[in-house]
C-alpha cells in the first residue's frame, strides 16, 4: 500500500510520518517511509537545488520539471521496488504537491502538471493521502520557529520565504483536491495536539490496510505468527 502525507509548511508531517511508521512496525507491517523531493541520491540532489533560498531565479517551469524529474528516480528506485517487496511505503509530499505548489500558487496551469505525470507516471496514484490542513498564519509561524532552530533548515527555507498568500492558495489548492477525490483523502485538522492528529490518522489508516492485509505486508504473519487486529 502507497500512503502519501501532503500539506502546506509547518503541519506536521515529518512528525506524523514518523509516529504512523512506528505504529504500523509495532503491528508487523513491514514500512519503507521516504520524501519527496528526495528519497534517493540523485533527489537529495535535486532538493539542495529546489529548497535553496539561494536560487530564487529558478523558473517555475524549471521548478516544476525538476520536482518531475525527483519523483520519476523516486517511484523507479524506491516507491515500486518497496511496494513490489509487499511494504507499506509512507511518502512524506509526492505529485499532489506538484499540483498544488507549482500547478495552483505559482500560477501554472494543473492540468499541465496532471498531463506530465500521467506522462511518466502513468495511473500511479497514492492508495490513501493524509492532507494535514490548519491555516497558512499557523502553519508558516510553526516553520519559522523550526527555521530558526538551525542552519540545516535555514538551508532548506526558500518556499517559507513566500508571502502568506501563496501558503493561502497552497491550502485551498489542497482542500479543492481532497474535495475532488474523497475516497483517497483523508483530511486531518492538524492544528490540534498531535496525539490527536496521530489518532486520527490511525483511525484512517489501519481498517484500509487491515482489509487488503497481504502476507508480504507482515513481518510476523511470514514468519507464522499470527497478528493482532489493529487497534
Ligand atoms: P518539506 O520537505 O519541508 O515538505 O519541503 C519541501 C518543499 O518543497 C515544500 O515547501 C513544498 C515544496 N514542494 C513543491 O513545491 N512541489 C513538489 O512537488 C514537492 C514534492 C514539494
Amino acid at each position: 500500500m502507497f500512503i502519501t502525507f501532503e500539506g502546506i509548511e509547518g503541519s506536521g508531517k515529518t512528525t506524523q510520518v514518523r509516529q504512523l511508521q512506528s505504529f504500523l512496525e509495532k503491528r508487523g507491517y513491514r514500512c519503507r517511509l521516504t520524501r519527496e523531493p528526495g528519497g534517493t541520491a540523485v533527489g537529495e540532489k535535486i532538493r539542495r537545488i529546489l529548497l535553496d533560498p539561494a536560487n530564487r531565479g529558478i523558473s517555475p517551469q524549471a521548478e516544476l520539471l525538476l520536482y518531475i524529474a525527483d519523483r520519476v528516480q523516486h517511484v523507479t528506485e524506491v516507491i515500486r521496488p518497496a511496494l513490489a517487496e509487499g511494504r507499506v511505503v509512507i511518502c512524506d509530499r509526492f505529485a499532489d504537491a506538484s499540483v498544488v505548489y507549482q500547478g495552483v500558487a505559482r500560477g501554472l496551469d494543473a492540468e499541465l502538471v496532471d498531463t506530465l505525470h500521467r506522462l511518466v507516471l502513468g495511473e500511479f496514484v497514492p492508495d490513501i493521502t493524509i492532507l494535514l490542513d490548519l491555516p497558512a498564519e499557523t502553519g508558516l509561524r510553526r516553520a519559522w520557529e523550526r527555521i530558526g532552530a538551525g542552519p540545516a533548515e535555514a538551508a532548506e527555507s526558500r518556499f517559507e520565504e513566500e508571502a502568506l498568500d501563496f501558503h493561502r492558495r497552497v491550502r485551498q489548492g489542497y482542500l479543492d483536491l481532497a474535495r475532488r477525490e474523497p475516497d483517497r483523502f483523508v483530511v486531518v485538522d492538524a492544528g490540534r495536539d498531535p496525539s490527536r492528529v496521530t489518532a486520527d490518522i490511525i483511525a484512517a489508516v489501519a481498517p484500509r490496510l487491515e482489509a487488503r492485509r497481504s502476507p508480504a505486508h507482515c513481518a510476523d504473519y511470514r514468519e507464522g505468527h499470527r497478528t493482532e487486529p489493529l487497534k
